[in-house]
């Protein structure tokens, strides 16, 4: 495996291993495929997952490495987002990567970038509304990252399930021939979804954030019922269980048509709903979702 920290490096090491796979194959006719997992680093086991999937579904796999300060507010972590390359770049070189790219601010932005990638109505609601322009600063980066790497498939996970929405979306709407590939929410043993940003939580907020996939799976049990529940009630109902942790501090609890975005009427609407939650734990703000499917 090779780390590389440039664009023209990265493109050609890509290149070469595509080239190296023809050779093998003895046909120029064969087309090896790439999969590409961005990340802002810090990994843990849902990423090495991503990772493994990719190495199973391509002949060539790369991973990106950027704490990417345009989808940061001025007053979030981007500063002290946690990070180690070291050992991030370990991972993924025992996941089955064949590249890790890992660009500096400047080799990224060498210049403030003039051109943003900003996906309408969608970022409007959940962390859109909570965080504004962290989506623009998303799409923007793993746009340029596609352009870069230039994958066939690329994996992201479903916590972050509004951001698979918007790059879904600015996929189709710009052409960009890559296959999104959402891949589900990986959960500590007492349920947490695993996250970089579960490090910042201190040993009592840690106990208390089990609470929010707790809210989760009451959702999806009260949910279950045809006669039941509206999305204000179901909304309220989640809302009571994450207050009985004494630390929780909600952001938000919402239930959108999934990728719409749009209100539902009812828990009965055909297609998908999810029911997303952001809430604090002291400084640290947590994202989770489950979505239900309808017939
Ligand atoms: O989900 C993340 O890790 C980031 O938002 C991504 C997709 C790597 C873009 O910086």
């Amino acid at each position: 495996m090779q780390a590389l920290t440039t664009i023209a490096a990265l493109r050609e090491a890509v290149q070469a291993a595509k080239r190296a796979k023809r050779r093998a194959a003895a046909s120029d006719a064969y087309e090896p495929t790439v999969g590409f997992m961005p990340t802002l680093g810090y990994m843990h086991a849902g990423h090495v997952s991503l990772i493994e999937r990719a190495r199973q579904e391509n002949d060539i796999v790369v991973v990106s490495i950027f704490v990417n300060p345009l989808q940061f507010g001025a007053n979030e972590d981007f500063d002290k987002y946690p990070r180690d390359n070291e050992r991030d770049t370990r991972l993924a070189k025992e996941a089955g990567a064949d590249f890790v790219f890992i660009p500096s601010v400047d080799e990224m932005y060498p210049a403030p970038t003039k051109t943003i990638v900003s996906v309408q109505d969608i970022t409007d609601v959940l962390c859109g509304a909570s965080r504004p322009g962290h989506f623009d600063g998303v799409a923007t980066v793993v746009a340029k990252l596609f352009n870069i790497v230039l994958p066939d498939k690329a994996y992201f996970g479903m916590k972050d399930a509004q951001q698979v929405a918007v790059i879904e979306q600015f996929t189709a709407d710009l052409n960009l021939p890559v296959t999104i590939v959402p891949c589900p929410t990986f959960r500590e043993p007492d349920g947490l979804a695993m996250s970089s940003r579960n490090v910042y939580l201190n040993a009592d907020e840690r106990r208390q954030a089990t609470v929010l996939n707790e809210a989760l799976r009451l959702a999806e049990s009260l949910s279950a019922d045809p006669e039941g529940i509206t999305p204000g009630q179901l909304r309220e109902r989640i809302m009571e269980h994450i207050q009985t942790a004494p630390l929780a501090v909600i952001d938000y609890v919402e239930i959108k048509a999934y990728p719409s975005m749009e209100e539902v009427s009812s828990l009965q609407d055909s297609g998908r709903i999810l029911i997303a939650l952001a809430v604090k734990f002291g400084k640290t703000r947590l994202i989770d979702n489950t979505l239900l499917h309808r017939g």
